[in-house]
């Protein structure tokens, strides 16, 4: 960028932080569950009024905003070369069961207030700059992580799976798409055009607790972990929890409890701390304390950096399946790998620009990885990518004590505004 540029504008990035913790705050009211937990689950009514929330608020930031057919919101600023390949930031807004009101919502309104930063700055970019809300991240409705990102980047087997996806109901992925006034188009015109962005760069809340214990304002992450889920049923033949005797029993809720356990012991079998497995839904039919499971349902989240050792694990978690079902002379009526990912690296030009953009600040800054996934994984693929984490209580995430503070926030969007800037230039 000119040398001057950056000295010149450091003064004037000012954050309006207490306007953007007021956002934040109201962004959390659109929530199906009482303060202070947020549960805005994908095209529900609070989902759909969370979007006209902050589609309105990028309206006011001078963006023009559209949709795509699953409801990934653009809003861009025009760049003084507009045929150059824009720079894109961006994150969620769903918020899983009862979590908390940072996770993905840093990102969001963090980055319509990094545009307001600059636009008060008098600066004007040269690529375009876009902001990117992505259509769930979340897995809580359909089961898939990353779904708008993900089919941005272009997965045939999403496509090819949407049209069969249905949630707990029974509601197709289609008709809850048009609930909330999307799926005109084709579901395959998400996919991105090769080369459409030269850059993105996701702000998020770290949701791990290095960051605060060392004292350190501000993570540039270098790699996201691979994250994989299976779906597993077992069918048992129920009964009378009183009359049927032990021996005659195949209880497919106590195949489901072994193979949760079992899931625990391959995870630690790797021997790395690195390698994390866990069984977050697991459900019994019919659910009632006098008669004995029939179906158990369970769904199994395993990561780790390393890809391969994360493979091992869910081979082993496969076997573990077949032989409990054996076993215990249940059927194992489904496994299925819902998603398998890699992991993704970040690129060194954005590496490089968001130390810079640190150093600058003069904020304390480290390299580190992502344990959680994000849409980034997927903007990888098809974009140059890096991260920006700012520190959280206890490292907090995924339960309404998720926690980040002003100051935190106000620093991480001055880094992204910077960086955004940087990148804008080249
Ligand atoms: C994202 O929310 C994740 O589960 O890592
Ligand atoms: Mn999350
Ligand atoms: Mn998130
Ligand atoms: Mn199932």
């Amino acid at each position: 960028e000119p040398p001057s540029w950056v000295a010149d504008s450091l003064p004037s990035l000012s954050v309006e932080s207490e306007n953007l913790q007021k956002q934040i705050d109201e962004l959390a009211s659109f929530s199906d569950t009482p303060a202070p937990s947020v549960t805005r689950v994908l095209y529900t009514d609070k989902d759909v009024m969370a979007r006209r929330y902050v589609k309105n608020l990028m309206g006011l930031a001078g963006l023009s905003v559209r949709e795509d057919a699953v409801g990934n919101i653009f809003g861009r600023w025009d760049g003084l070369e507009p045929e150059l390949p824009a720079i894109a930031t961006g994150s969620h807004m769903d918020a899983i069961p009862y979590s908390g009101k940072y996770d993905g919502v840093v990102g969001v309104l963090g980055a319509i207030e990094a545009i307001n930063v600059l636009r008060r700055s008098g600066f004007k970019p040269k690529r375009s700059l876009e902001i990117i809300v992505f259509t769930s991240e979340e897995p809580t409705r359909f089961g898939i992580g990353c779904l708008g990102s993900r089919l941005m980047s272009g997965s045939k087997a999403l496509l090819k799976a949407l049209e069969t996806t249905v949630d707990s109901q029974n509601i197709t992925f289609l008709d809850a798409a048009k609930y909330a006034g999307y799926a005109q188009d084709s579901v395959e015109s998400v996919f991105l055009k090769k080369g459409a962005y030269a850059g993105f760069v996701e702000l998020h809340i770290e949701q791990g607790p290095i960051l605060e214990e060392e004292g350190v304002s501000i993570g540039i992450v270098t790699a996201i972990a691979a994250p994989a889920s299976i779906t597993v049923d077992f069918e048992g033949s129920g009964g009378h929890a009183g009359a049927v005797l032990m021996p005659n029993r195949n209880d497919a809720g106590l195949a489901a409890a072994e193979l949760a356990l079992a899931v625990e012991k391959h995870v630690l079998e790797s021997g790395s701390i690195d390698t994390v497995g866990t069984v977050g839904i697991l459900q019994l039919h019919p659910g009632a304390i006098n008669s004995i499971p029939s179906k158990s349902h369970l769904e199994i989240d395993t990561r780790d950096i390393d890809e391969e050792r994360r493979n091992v694990v869910m081979e082993k978690i496969r076997q573990s399946a077949i032989r409990i079902a054996k076993d215990r002379g249940v059927k194992l009526a489904e496994f299925k790998i819902v998603n398998q990912d890699p992991p993704a690296l970040s690129d060194e030009s954005v590496i490089r620009a968001m130390e810079s953009a640190s150093k600058d600040l003069k904020l304390s800054h480290k390299l580190m990885i992502s344990r959680a996934y994000h849409d980034s994984l997927f903007m990888a693929r098809v974009s140059p990518m890096g991260m920006i984490f700012i520190p959280c209580y206890k490292g907090y995430s995924h339960k309404p004590e998720e926690y980040s503070s002003v100051q935190d926030i106000t620093n991480g969007v001055k880094v992204l505004a910077l960086t955004l800037a940087k990148l804008s230039l080249k």
